[in-house]
């Protein structure tokens, strides 16, 4: 492969202008530091990220996260003239043989657009199809770049990532008329409750086969230890899940109804009562997040019953099928 340098690379880089033999290769303990200094300097453009490493605990807790990170991870680098010019995390799944993660992918800043992200996703495509049926990522929706680089190479969005609405004002009103209630529930009922509403939720928007994939891709057995699930009924039947926690200040709260209720007067009423159940004892602002395929109907349910909503910028969760391997396909 041949990559051309611009002159400033050249200057910084101290190599000639045409740089041949990109290398990707292991990386090795000694290059632990530098890849985490290189994460934090891209990561510190996210504003979430910014207000983190702004403590110097807090940054210093992100730096560690990282480093642990890394231990978690097959990490590869690319090499032009002995240097390394951008690097690549992939990251298993514990009992999962049928997808692998890209926890990561960073390329020198003087050295981007000339092809080394790309080669390292082939590479990333190559090392994993051997073994797994698809490679997923996730990526910052505002990282225009880096979502031209997957969309280039075929990832597509699955629409099971979060998506996250802050809810800034909410009316007085909020009165219901159907026969809503929340159910708590925990462990196993309160996996299998998810599971069954978020794959009918996905199975309505994108077919039967996203159904699948989504199931065999994302859906673990873990529920957040520090929240409370509720099983949503109305008129006895099974019509949603809740799940809140409260994180300091913040009321987090992940929400999917079933899709036979969307669009109705029924998702108005849950909503209102979710709403209003979770503005107890509030103290700072409510954090709704839904799966992508529920997104637009919660957003047109927020807007129906005025409460005030911001949508944050989301985190995509893209996946591509791979070809070649050898495990049956889902
Ligand atoms: C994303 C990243 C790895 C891409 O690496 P790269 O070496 O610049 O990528 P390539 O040169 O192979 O470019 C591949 C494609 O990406 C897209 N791309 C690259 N730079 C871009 C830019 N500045 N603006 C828009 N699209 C861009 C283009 O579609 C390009 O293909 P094209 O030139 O045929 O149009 C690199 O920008 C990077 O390190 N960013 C910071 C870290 C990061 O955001 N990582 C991703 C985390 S999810």
């Amino acid at each position: 492969m041949v990559v051309f340098i611009p002159e400033e690379a050249e200057r910084v880089w101290g190599i000639e202008t045409s740089i041949r033999n990109l290398r990707i290769q292991k990386a090795s303990l000694s290059d632990v530091g530098e890849m985490v200094r290189w994460a934090l300097a891209y990561h510190a453009k996210e504003p979430e990220v910014r207000k983190t490493l702004s403590s110097p605990l807090k940054s210093l807790h992100f730096t560690l996260w990282l480093v642990y990170n890394w231990f978690k991870c097959y990490n590869f680098k690319a090499v032009v003239s002995n240097r390394m010019a951008g690097y690549l995390q992939l990251r298993p799944k514990a009992h999962d043989r049928v997808s692998i993660h890209i926890w990561d992918i960073v390329v020198h800043p003087r050295l981007r657009g000339k092809g080394i992200g790309t080669s390292l996703m082939k590479f990333a495509e190559k090392t994993a199809q051997s073994k797994h049926q698809y490679l997923t990522l996730g990526v910052i929706e505002s990282n225009a770049p880096a979502r031209r680089l997957y969309r280039k190479l075929g990832y597509r969005n699955l629409q099971g990532s979060p998506t996250c609405f802050k809810i800034t004002e909410i009316p007085e009103d909020l009165r219901v008329s159907s026969k809503v209630e929340f159910k708590l529930i925990s462990g196993e009922k309160a996996v299998s409750c998810r599971n069954r509403i978020l794959l009918d939720a996905v199975e309505s928007v994108l077919g039967i086969d996203e159904r699948k994939t989504f199931q065999s891709v994302y859906l673990s057995s873990n529920l957040d230890r520090k929240s409370v699930q509720f099983r949503i009924v109305v008129s006895t039947k099974e019509a949603g899940y809740v799940s809140i926690k409260q994180k300091r200040n913040v009321k987090s709260v992940f929400f999917v109804l079933h899709p036979s209720l969307w669009n109705t007067d029924v998702e108005i009423d849950v909503t209102k009562l979710l709403i209003d159940r979770i503005r107890e004892g509030l103290v700072g602002p409510i954090k709704i997040c839904v799966v992508q395929a529920y997104e637009k109907s919660l957003s047109a349910v927020l807007s129906k019953i005025e409460c005030r909503s911001e949508r944050a910028i989301g985190r995509l969760g893209l996946i591509k099928k791979l070809s070649g391997n050898r495990l049956k396909s889902t």
